[in-house]
């Protein structure tokens, strides 16, 4: 079983101490010290230089019923997820170090089926939303039932259950025409594909177009995690030495296979952005760039060290517009970011949360107040309680939806989470001139 890869800092990143900018062209590189990709991974190097300049493949980004390449183009056709047979996942390694505390109720519940009730309340918010979209002109399609209770094993390992198909974010990434299977890094959602297997092939049949991809499906055998990883739920470490490995980069899972959760990408045209967390290695985001730098794309690193249990960069940075990208004060990125941001012309805000409590077995936050979902770049999804993003939202021109969506973050998430792009109108831009 693996100790932690000896970790090379990276000080200019860590301090902010960047080089000067002043080339024309977009500015990244003389912020991004850690879009280098080989910082930090130890025995694992890529020769493959960042920043492409390919040319951007048009052919191949023609809109089909499969196009999408922001988070803010007038969405179109859309993905809902489901809760029914929705399981607490077992205590797996990944999972456990998530929860922190041996407080949480997650750490003590019985892995298996949620409750009726909580699946009954999470279907009836999902109503509410699919029917809010619809009422937006989007088409909502949803994905199949799936029993998420069986026991499973692979050659590696074996689990009591699965998890949910409330949260296709996390399992597809659409880019432009293609859809991305993420890899996924919890051996409880090794499956989940299998919930968006029938619109998926529905989509490949209709749709010439479609590029229908999915990330190397890793073995998730022991070498994938940190068995050594502190948390209390495991006997008594504080968050100090969590913030430490936070900010040194080390999260629970290794960089033995590459691994992505496609929650943890933003997509901003021509640019991406990957978030290094709990479910994306340094591997999985190589793979990553070096899958979308060969479509002209450019694909950046970021991290944030503040988070000790990072998981999904949808409550953490959250790109509105083509010129307005919201960031979480309590776990900010790194300080490159918001100069990078503000030196291309960007406008950053910085977001707000009701603070209300979730429910006791969600592992998710009350910063899922900034998990809200585009209709276009001035309809935003939000959740009916928070009226402190209402407000923030509406006095930088936005137009929030209240939507009541509480309930659904005991399977995961909110607005961002629970849905998947399929199209949204518009072509492929850069927004960084
Ligand atoms: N880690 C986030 C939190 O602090 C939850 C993100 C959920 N996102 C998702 N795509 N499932 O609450």
């Amino acid at each position: 079983r693996p100790k932690f890869a000896p970790f090379n800092t990276c000080q200019d990143a860590t301090t902010g101490t960047s080089g000067a900018s002043g080339a024309s062209g977009p500015k990244f590189a003389s912020f991004n010290v850690c879009q280098d990709p080989t910082f930090g991974m130890g025995h694992y190097q890529s020769p493959v230089p960042l920043v492409t300049n390919a040319p951007l493949n048009h052919a191949i980004g023609s809109p089909g019923i499969v196009s999408s390449w922001t988070e803010w183009q007038p969405l179109k056709e859309v993905i809902v997820g489901r809760c029914e047979l929705s399981c607490k996942p077992g205590n797996e390694p990944a999972f456990e170090a998530k929860l922190k505390s041996r407080e949480h109720a997650l750490f003590s519940a019985e892995p298996g089926l949620r409750s009726d009730e909580a699946i009954a309340t999470g279907q009836d918010e999902l109503a509410g939303l699919v029917d809010v979209l619809e009422k937006n002109g989007v088409t909502v399609r949803r994905p199949d039932v799936v029993d998420w209770s069986k026991p499973y094993s692979t050659p590696d390992f074996e689990v009591p259950c699965g998890n949910t198909s409330a949260m296709p974010r996390d399992v597809l990434l659409t880019v432009g025409n293609e859809i991305v299977e993420s890899t996924m890094s919890w051996r409880a959602r090794f499956f989940e594909y299998r919930a968006y297997r029938t619109l998926l092939n529905e989509y490949f049949e209709r749709d010439p177009n479609f590029e229908w991809t999915a990330g190397p499906k890793p073995t998730m055998a022991d070498h994938l995690y940190h068995y050594d990883f502190p948390h209390e739920a495991r006997g008594g470490e504080s968050d100090n030495v969590r913030s430490e490995l936070a900010e040194k980069r080390i999260y629970i899972h290794t960089e033995a296979e590459p691994i992505f959760d496609a929650a943890d990408v933003m997509r901003l045209g021509r640019d991406l952005f990957v978030c290094n967390s709990f479910t994306t290695n340094r591997k999985g985001y190589d793979w990553l760039r070096r899958r979308f730098n060969k479509r002209g794309l450019r694909v950046h690193f970021l991290d944030f060290p503040k988070d000790t249990a990072p998981m999904h960069i949808d409550v953490l940075f959250v790109p509105l517009s083509k010129d307005t990208v919201v960031l979480n004060p309590v776990r900010p990125p790194r300080p490159w970011v918001e100069r990078m941001l503000r030196e291309n012309g960007w406008k950053v805000i910085w977001g707000v949360s009701q603070g209300l409590p979730t429910p006791p077995l969600s592992q998710c936050s009350e910063w899922l107040s900034l998990n809200v979902l585009s209709i276009d770049d001035k309809k935003v999804l939000v959740e009916a309680q928070e009226t402190r993003v209402m407000d923030l939202l509406s006095k930088h021109g936005f137009e929030p939806i209240p939507v009541p969506l509480r309930s659904i973050a005991e399977f995961g998430g909110a607005f961002h989470c629970c849905t998947a792009d399929v199209r949204r109108e518009g072509p492929l831009e850069s927004y960084f001139p």
